[in-house]
């Protein structure tokens, strides 16, 4: 593992913090301008003031890398993607924009059931394979760390295939990876709702654990999928066996998801387009981060979920892609900021918080990731502008020249 000095630095991005920022504190960037970075063993030993002493044993050991007067942030989080799948849905996107509807066409048997039979007929080596070249496009754009999700295979083969897929470019990529189990995305064809929960927390849920093959569980809280009370009931069950929780809430209609990742302690609530005030209040009150993902608003053509009024609320907002081949083939960072800025309102300086230390917060990796200071990983990106400002300003466009993992 390199050494590296970071200098010549016009505007230090930190974003430090060890936990998610809530309301107003994600206006707080902690910026330090004329400043370096000092990265030792992989973990950051120094962020501060520019000096001709900076700390460090040997400098011979250390590796220079001049920022040219550009700004550097964190690496950014994607902390929601469904990126290991196979097969693509561009005709249903086709549909979509003359009129058809995303949650009927699930139900007439494709939307996620057309990825599932696809995923489900791949192997573990064509999948890793396709997995690692969006990992490199995703690196590209400044992520040094992505959740990503199972859920297209329901059976216990295909969904094991999945996290172990992940499991496996995490060791051999750079960009690190945080696992979830989604069994719950949707009910196969021969189960009902109850059966195929008892059939994920009896045969599928036990070998993750004991293979260490997620972190977290998700379902897919929504009408005509899983109840509000089942999903209660089903992830009151995973976190007794030690997984962390996130849940897909609020995205269609109004199903009280958002209070659910509340009461439940929960890492994140995703998706929240439709969520009551009385959801975005609890969210406020308690340490579940609200993930909004507004590139999957914009390809549905959907009302954005309430960004603005979140964080005046106190919320702690995460924006992630979302990216997955049916509401959002896209893993567009810039676009994430574009959107999150100029539809949800919010600032760039609650947009950079959003992608780092509040993302780092929905993975529960606050303490490690999300922000430069002094102990976390050394996961930093420099920007080709002297500003963060560059980020939603530059529409859609990657401001990312270099990124040190
Ligand atoms: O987050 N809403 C459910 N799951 C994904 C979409 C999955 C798909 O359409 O393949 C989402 O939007
Ligand atoms: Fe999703």
């Amino acid at each position: 593992m390199k050494n590296y000095i970071i200098d010549n630095i016009s505007q230090l991005v930190t974003c430090s913090g060890f936990s998610a920022k809530h309301g107003k504190e994600m206006s707080n960037l902690g910026i330090i301008e004329n400043a370096a970075i000092v990265i030792t063993r992989g973990i950051i030993s120094y962020a501060g003031p520019y000096s001709d002493n900076l700390p460090m044993d040997r400098l011979e050991d250390y590796t220079t890398i001049d920022a040219e007067g550009n700004a550097v942030l964190p690496g950014f989080i994607d902390s929601h993607t469904h990126f290991v799948f196979a097969g693509y849905r561009e005709e249903e996107f086709s549909w979509r924009m003359q009129g058809d509807n995303y949650m009927s066409i699930m139900q007439q048997g494709g939307g996620i059931y057309n990825t599932v039979d696809a995923t489900r007929n791949a192997s573990f080596e064509e999948l890793t394979a396709i997995a690692e070249l969006r990992l490199d496009s995703m690196f590209a754009m400044g992520v040094t760390t992505v959740e990503g999700k199972s859920g297209y295979g329901l059976d216990k083969d295909t969904e094991l295939k999945q996290l172990r897929v992940m499991k496996e470019l995490n060791k051999k990529h750079p960009v690190d990876i945080v696992a979830t189990y989604l069994g719950a995305h949707a009910i196969p064809k021969e189960y009902t709702e109850k059966t195929y929960i008892d059939y994920m927390l009896t045969e599928v849920m036990p070998v993750i654990r004991e293979e260490s093959l997620a972190k977290c569980c998700d379902i897919f809280c929504e009408k005509g999928v899983f109840t509000a009370e089942n999903s209660r009931y089903f992830l009151q069950a995973a976190q007794k066996m030690g997984f962390q929780l996130k849940i897909h809430a609020d995205e269609i209609v109004t199903t009280g998801g958002a209070e659910l990742a509340a009461e439940l302690n929960a890492l994140s609530a995703d998706h929240l387009l439709q969520a009551s005030d009385k959801g975005i209040e609890a969210l406020a009150k308690s340490d579940t981060v609200a993930t909004l993902l507004p590139c999957t608003a914009f390809s549905l053509k959907k009302e954005y979920a309430q960004g603005r009024k979140m964080i005046d609320a106190g919320c702690a907002v995460a924006l992630a892609t979302d990216f997955n081949p049916g509401s959002c083939f896209s893993s567009s960072i810039p676009l994430t900021i574009a959107l999150a800025c100029i539809y949800m309102k919010l600032t760039p300086e609650e947009a950079v918080t959003a992608l780092t230390i509040n993302a780092a917060a929905a993975l529960g990796k606050a303490d490690f990731i999300g922000s430069i200071d002094v102990g976390k990983k050394g996961d930093i990106i420099i920007l080709k502008y002297p500003s963060y400002k560059f980020l939603p300003y530059h529409i859609g466009m990657n401001c990312v020249k270099t990124i040190i993992k």
